[in-house]
């Protein structure tokens, strides 16, 4: 067990924890390797709900007008951006998720996307909504992320020139590349610190030097991750698969966001003993918020942390995922399988209906496929 584990079991163990002070507790090391400029600006949300501590890329909440949350249950909260976008995106999930959806496409697209639940709003402010998703980084221990937009178009069909324009010169090279590396946080084991790269590096990356700039994220400092990239090659495929059969659906502005165990021997043995650790009530520390959420709550339904969490007990959501049992977390809280690699597909305010192949993302996919193979064959 590194220090930080040790570390932040003491922290945790404390009475006075609270979800905001897990949030921005001990081990959140992180190192910008591209002298990213700190965000300012409002840090909490409504009820209990905290800007999202692992946000790779896009909008961010305090600083933009629209951003992603966390809520105090686990999952993620997108706020709506303006119209036409939110609504879009708000539609694209409804309609993948709808409860009478029988088309064999969308319930098979289903497997690819972060699960859906809905949309939420908080009781002081009904008129702002978000999209519920699951957060896909959750089940980590330390997850390293990257959000890589695929296509070899930013700008949808009916954009404005000077949009098209202003996408373009972005990444003049999306055209010939198909994708970009919009940021990534990436894990040093022998350092303990979380890399991160954020926009500028991916758009500073060329045909020559993509593949070594793809490469840094599946680097732990030591070794070259081989196992995640066979593993994200065979996830990466699977939806090219989707993509190759599918035809009434276009991508624009979309992003795959790749996770991966950064801690190098999590191996099942580990993972048990933690589990178990769990079990017994032993808080274990870990860099992914998610998962002290999530045992928190495990440990909530127990009613192990009814003194420390009062605040929670109030939160009619709380109570009402608490009541409905969250089949998600009673898989997490007994039997937790570790998720070594996930590869999901997110962004969807710039998807379309249409009657052809998604030709652009078809071949950002092969073109990543590619990369990627390069990466290990070397
Ligand atoms: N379901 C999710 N689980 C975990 N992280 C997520 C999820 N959705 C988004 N994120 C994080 O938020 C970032 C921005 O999300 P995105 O949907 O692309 O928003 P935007 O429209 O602002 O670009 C992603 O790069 C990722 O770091
Ligand atoms: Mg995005």
């Amino acid at each position: 067990m590194d220090s930080s584990v040790t570390l932040g079991r003491l922290e945790l163990g404390r009475a006075t924890v609270t979800p905001a002070a897990l949030l921005n507790g001990p081990g959140a090391r992180e190192r910008s390797a591209q002298n990213q400029h700190q965000h300012a600006g409002p840090r909490t949300g409504p009820l209990g709900c905290v800007p999202l501590s692992h946000q790779v890329a896009g909008h961010k909440y305090g600083v933009d007008k629209v951003g992603i949350l966390q809520h105090p249950d686990g999952t993620v909260l997108k706020q709506l951006q303006p119209p036409p976008r939110g609504p879009r995106e708000l539609q694209f999930y409804s309609m993948v998720y709808a409860k009478d959806c029988c088309d064999p496409c969308l319930l098979e697209l289903q497997q690819h996307l972060p699960k859906y639940y809905s949309t939420w709003a908080s009781p002081d402010n009904p008129t702002e909504l978000y999209l519920k998703l699951e957060d896909v980084t959750r089940r980590f221990q330390k997850p390293c992320i990257m959000d890589v937009k695929i296509g070899q178009r930013s700008y949808d069909p009916f954009a404005s020139q000077e949009k098209r324009e202003q996408q373009i010169r972005k990444y003049p090279l999306m055209e010939e590349i198909g994708f970009l590396v919009l940021g990534m946080r990436v894990y040093n084991v022998g350092s303990d610190i979380f890399e991160t790269y954020d926009q500028h590096y991916g758009r500073g990356l060329v045909k020559d030097t993509v593949k070594d700039g793809l490469c840094k994220f599946f680097y732990d400092g030591d070794l070259l991750r081989r196992d995640v990239i066979t593993a994200s090659i065979a996830k990466v495929q699977s939806i090219l698969r989707w993509f190759e059969k599918q035809s009434q659906l276009n991508f624009y502005a979309s992003s795959l966001l790749f996770v991966y165990e950064g801690l190098p021997s999590f191996s099942e043995d580990k993972f048990n003993t933690l589990s178990l650790q769990k079990n017994e009530g032993v808080l274990e520390y870990n860099n992914n918020i998610e998962a002290s959420l999530s045992t928190m709550y495990s440990l909530h339904k127990k009613g192990c942390m009814q003194s420390h969490h009062p605040e929670m007990q109030d939160n009619s959501t709380w109570h009402s995922l608490l009541t409905q049992g969250d089949t998600d977390e009673q898989e997490t809280s007994t039997q937790e399988v570790p998720h070594k690699v996930e590869v999901r597909m997110i962004d969807f305010a710039h998807v379309f209906p249409s009657e052809v192949h998604d030709h652009g993302y078809i071949y950002g996919l092969r073109n990543l496929l590619k990369v990627l193979q390069q990466i290990i064959d070397d």
